[in-house]
């Protein structure tokens, strides 16, 4: 081979190596593996400090004993995190009085915008049994961590911003074990079949 041709050999090589490097990262980071997100599944949650709408302290361990359902998201996002919360609505709500018995906590992942306030003003428009619940960026950083949530500022055209953010709901056990991710692509009565097997 002449020094030619092995000298672009290797630069390919190694450009092809970068981009698997980059690809795999991709899917660790956005969990969007099957593998990895199946191999990593008993990791998600643990503990976390944060404040809910009435800007009460709330943590891991007040969500102990009942079956969970967590989400993060942002107030200002315009249809993911709005429908999310009204599809956790209507399964709350084919739970009759067993709603009392779940929790469904709504984190967000824009703590500058959702104060407690914003948030309490926001959520009076789904089911009263839905939680919000924010912090500082050092708590947001920590309990999305937990939860291998992935969320980033992205800046829009006219100077505001958007949150690029992960859409998954997570179901935890009373015992806050990562369940699996809650499907809402379903009628509500399924999910709430699906809850109802965790009280
Ligand atoms: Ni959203």
């Amino acid at each position: 081979m002449d020094p030619r041709t092995t000298r672009l050999l290797l630069i390919l090589s190694a450009f092809l190596a970068g981009l698997i490097l980059c690809f795999t990262v991709v899917l660790i980071v956005t969990g969007r593996g099957p593998e990895s997100f199946a191999s990593t599944s008993a990791a998600i949650g643990g503990p976390f400090k944060l404040t809910d709408q009435n800007g009460k302290a709330i943590t891991d361990r007040d969500l102990k004993g009942r079956p969970s359902l967590v989400f993060f998201g942002f107030t200002h996002c315009p249809e993911v995190c709005p429908t999310a919360l009204f599809d956790i609505s209507e399964v709350l709500s084919k739970l009759g009085p067993d709603a009392s018995k779940v929790n469904a906590l709504f984190i967000t992942v824009d703590p500058e915008r959702d104060t407690p306030a914003v948030l309490k003003d926001y959520l009076a428009s789904f089911n009263p049994r839905l939680v919000g619940a924010g912090g500082d960026a050092e708590q947001l950083a920590a309990v999305a961590k937990a939860y291998r949530v992935y969320y980033k500022k992205v800046p829009t055209k006219d100077g505001d911003y958007t949150m690029d953010h992960m859409a998954i709901v997570y179901l935890m056990d009373k015992n806050g074990n990562f369940v699996a991710p809650f499907s809402l692509k379903r009628k509500p009565e399924e999910g709430a079949a699906e809850l109802r097997r965790y009280l």
